[in-house]
């Protein structure tokens, strides 16, 4: 199984070898999961996670070099991206030294680990050296940016053809689905970004990410939840520079479709389905 692609080189051979390693160590911990108690034990499964830890923390620290050494403009943005990440690593470091033999949590790990690092790798680091798509400044309503940035997402991550995509606004439940994500804002302004995803986007997602969409539900979850807060974290980030200051919180699986009347974008992929939803926003 190889999961590096080579669209995901940036032409700087240090820093292309070093997420090369990445994904063959993200592999290796995919594989020892998948082996259970067969691969050495819960010590083991330790060992690895705190090896990955070391090594994606010294990754963020060259990287982060190398962009000062180019007079990277958007390096403010890329720390804080790279930071966000090595405290989730951290936080789920810590659940899984206080609970011993915790396998649920490993498994939430390597879902968010997949969907963050392919996601990282394939978008914003190619920024660095001025590839991937143009992104042009979406002006419209809070629901344009959230659908546009979302068809970037689901296009990269996927390979789902998004761009010419219809899809069918409306106000009301978001009923269709069978996961659903709610990404609460905090800050000045409250509200939130809802999301409804079928079995089949999901499952598409794992193949992609993790070479298989035979993933234990904690792990579809958990990847569900990271594409979720790429996705909600990007349109923030968009809605705060033109002028609408927001910030998001930890996503949240929703044990049903949200119960409020919503702003709703529906796409039919066929199969696989994904609803978008705004719930109003109050100060
Ligand atoms: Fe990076």
């Amino acid at each position: 199984m190889t999961l590096w692609r080579d669209s995901y080189s940036i032409g700087v051979d240090a820093i292309d070898e070093q997420h090369r390693d990445l994904f063959s160590y993200a592999e290796k911990f995919l594989d020892a999961i998948e082996k259970g108690e067969d691969s050495g034990g819960y010590e083991a499964f330790i060992q690895i996670v705190e090896f990955l830890s070391k090594y994606i923390v010294y990754h963020f620290s060259e990287e982060e070099k190398y962009q000062e050494s180019i007079g990277y403009a958007g390096l403010e943005e890329h720390r804080k991206l790279h930071r966000a990440f090595v405290a989730a690593v951290r936080s789920y470091e810590r659940r899984l030294t206080s609970f011993q033999g915790d396998m649920h949590t490993l498994e939430e790990l390597a879902g968010t680990l997949m969907v963050w690092l392919t996601y990282h790798v394939a978008d914003a680091d190619q920024k660095i050296v001025g590839r991937g798509k143009a992104e042009p400044a979406v002006s419209g309503s809070r629901m344009d940016v959230l659908s546009f940035r979302a068809r970037c997402v689901l296009e990269k991550m996927t390979g789902i053809n998004m761009d010419s995509l219809p899809e069918k606004r409306r106000i009301g439940r978001m009923q269709a689905g069978e996961i659903f994500v709610r990404v609460a804002l905090t800050g000045e302004q409250k509200g939130a970004f809802l999301f409804a995803f079928s079995r089949d986007i999901a499952l598409r997602l794992m193949r992609c990410v993790t070479g298989s969409p035979q993933r234990t539900e904690e792990m579809i979850l958990a990847a569900l939840a990271e594409l979720s807060n790429v996705i909600a974290g990007l349109t923030a980030a968009q809605l705060t520079r033109s002028g609408f200051p927001c910030r998001i919180t930890v996503p949240a699986i929703l044990p049903g479709p949200p119960e409020e009347n919503v702003e709703i974008a529906e796409f039919d992929l066929s199969p696989g389905y994904l609803s978008l939803g705004l719930t109003p926003v109050t100060s």
